[in-house]
């Protein structure tokens, strides 16, 4: 998704925000540029000068040789190309006619083409097939009246529908900033003397460590020395400013080649982090997120509803079956973006478990409103603080997994996991559910989950061996029952996301209804067989392919020999409670993506396509 910084202060402008701006760049872009407004000179330079380009920032900073040391007050941007291809003219900024003003979107404009149309009737010209462009125009048409930067730009924003952060620069205010938000993530920088805006945190962290998360209808004016916040309509709104604890190495790739490396390798601590302060003494799980809810209160919700995209949703697939087993009571897990149009049956017994890493996929987001709207309470999973969806909900459990940078959802998959184990425990806790001794022992045994992933991480090497023998293959499939297809489904999106390859996962028992037919010499059918009570049956499915031809590595735990010899390859993790095996499971999968995509020569961080926060439906 599109990124955003501006800046306003004594350092050189142009050099801040582009550095603020690498630090976005994990949300996947196609074009970039900047846009500076200097002081007046002595020649009288009026215009805002933008400088922007398709591709990479590396190329936007082979133009800039004399921009580096500007002062002034800028604004920069990446773009994720919706409306328009990804060309230089359609990149952000967009400018006025008269070159005074320039302007950076993310977000859709939706009824820009009734603008832009009034706008050429009014003499205006366009030169990009954005929906942004009409933005700066309608600000440019305001001020003509206005006579004042603030008034043309609360004028113009009153015009359009849709979703949007917006950033304002201008030579006839050169020493503001104007922003606004409606729907993408928009956070203030505070600092003395000088303040930042972005899309993120991250690209803050270097600059400051005191921020303001804008909320969605939040019109701010930044100056060097203060940020004035108020509603569209002007009247005055208070943030509350918090400081981020993340230091600045912890989002950059401390010494990995790749953050995706470097986010497996974060996972025991993660998960550590996840379950630190929500794990008593008596091995029991105390969540004080949910103390607002009383046991009454609890005991109404007679459905529980998960909804997720993507990598999330996997993880919603593996809590589904834990919390039915611990609490026996139905629950749903539905892809957000499927929930939301499907007349869902939630309502007011529901708990509606949302989980999400950045807390701003749109998708996500439109179903918990529809959840809502019909009654259900919003508990949500986040790893983002102060995010979209956590401000909408009744109630949030972090998950602790730090920034991810990498597209490919790894520690935050992890972090999610357990997460919903917890809330399992607690919510089991609560109805005093399960035998104390059995709950305890269920407690106990999460405690030794990041030991474990260590333990599989120690044993990466073997993992690489297996990936040199598998790098040229084309077809993957992923097998698993119960718990395991949870954990194939991930597997697959995994490779499939980073090394361009095809990855399939199926419940292992369908192979024979359809997709065994596709099983010859050369395609390699990874089996997971962590379910005891499963097992042979996953055995003869594996069978089923090894008689086919088809190359089989099994992912098994240690102490499990049975499927020795039907398997060309045997991966061996940590044998762990059978309901935690989805934690230990898809370590070393991550690793297998991740070396297969490396031996192909891919992006990895940013893989082609794809956007780390889907702001956008
Ligand atoms: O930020 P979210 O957890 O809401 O994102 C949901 C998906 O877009 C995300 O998990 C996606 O599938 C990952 N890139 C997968 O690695």
């Amino acid at each position: 998704m599109c990124g955003i910084t501006g800046y306003v202060g004594p350092r050189p402008c142009v050099r801040t925000v582009i550095d603020m701006l690498r630090r976005l760049e994990y949300r996947g872009y196609d074009s970039a540029g900047v846009a500076v407004a200097g002081r007046p000179t002595a020649a009288g330079d009026t215009d805002v000068e933008v400088v922007k380009a398709a591709g990479k920032l590396a190329v936007l900073e082979s133009q800039l040789h004399d921009h580096w040391e500007k002062q002034g007050t800028a604004i920069a941007h990446t773009r994720w190309a919706t409306h328009g291809g990804p060309t230089t003219p359609n990149a952000h900024p967009h400018f006025s006619n008269d070159g005074r003003i320039a302007l950076i979107h993310n977000g859709i404009i939706e009824n820009y083409q009734e603008l832009k149309e009034d706008l050429i009737r009014k003499g205006f010209h366009f030169t990009s097939d954005t929906d942004t462009e009409v933005l700066v125009h309608l600000v440019d048409h305001a001020f003509r009246a206005a006579g004042d930067m603030e008034t043309a730009v609360r004028a113009a924003l009153r015009r359009v529908t849709g979703a949007y952060s917006i950033a304002v620069v201008s030579t006839h205010d050169s020493e503001t900033l104007y922003a606004a938000k409606t729907a993408s993530p928009l956070i203030l920088g505070l600092g003395v003397g000088e303040n930042f805006l972005a899309s993120d945190i991250p690209a803050l962290m270097r600059y400051t460590k005191r921020v303001l998360v804008l909320e969605d209808g939040d019109f701010a004016v930044v100056t060097r020395d203060a940020v004035s916040l108020t509603t569209l309509e002007g009247k005055p709104l208070v943030r509350e400013e918090f400081l981020v604890t993340w230091d600045e190495q912890t989002a950059e790739k401390g010494g990995y080649p790749h953050f995706m490396l470097k986010e497996i390798y974060e996972q025991p601590r993660a998960l550590a982090d996840t379950f630190r302060g929500r794990i008593t003494d008596s091995e029991s799980v105390r969540l004080t997120e949910l103390e607002g809810f009383t046991k009454d209160q609890l005991a109404t919700f007679t459905r529980i509803q998960i909804v997720a995209c993507g990598t999330a949703y996997h993880a919603g697939m593996v809590a589904k079956l834990f919390f039915e087993k611990l609490l026996r009571r139905p629950v749903s897990v539905d892809v957000a973006s499927e929930f939301r149009y499907s007349d869902p049956l939630v309502g007011p017994d529901t708990l509606c478990i949302v989980v999400s890493q950045s807390g701003e996929t749109a998708d996500t987001l439109a179903a918990l409103r529809e959840a809502r709207r019909l009654g259900a309470t919003i508990l949500s999973i986040v790893n983002v603080v102060g995010s979209s969806i956590t401000r909408e909900s009744h109630a949030t459990l972090y998950t602790q997994a730090g920034p991810e940078i990498c597209v490919a959802s790894t520690k935050a998959y992890l972090t999610q996991v357990a997460a919903l184990y917890l809330l399992g425990l607690h919510l089991a806790g609560v109805e005093a559910r399960l035998d104390s001794g059995l709950l305890r022992s269920y407690v106990r045994d999460l405690t030794m989950l990041p030991d474990a992933v260590e333990e599989v991480l120690g044993r990466a090497l073997l993992v690489e061996e297996l990936a040199a023998r598998l790098a040229e293959r084309k077809t993957f499939f992923y097998l698993g029952r119960g718990y395991d297809y949870a954990v194939a489904l991930e597997a697959a999106l995994k490779l499939k996301e980073i090394s361009y390859l095809h990855a399939e996962a199926y419940p292992a028992g369908e192979m024979k209804h359809g997709p065994l037919a596709l099983v010859e010499a050369g395609v390699v059918v990874v089996c997971f067989g962590t379910q005891p009570h499963l097992f042979e049956k996953m055995l003869s499915n594996l069978k089923e392919v090894s008689a086919r031809d088809g190359l089989v590595v099994a992912v098994v735990p240690e102490n499990e020999h049975r499927a020795d010899s039907a398997a060309e390859y045997v991966l061996r993790i940590p044998a762990v409670r059978p309901e935690y095996a989805p934690i230990v499971a898809i370590v070393p999968m991550q690793l297998l993506a991740y070396l297969v995509a490396k031996a192909r020569g891919r992006e990895i961080d940013q893989p082609r396509n794809l956007a780390k926060s889907v702001t956008v439906e």
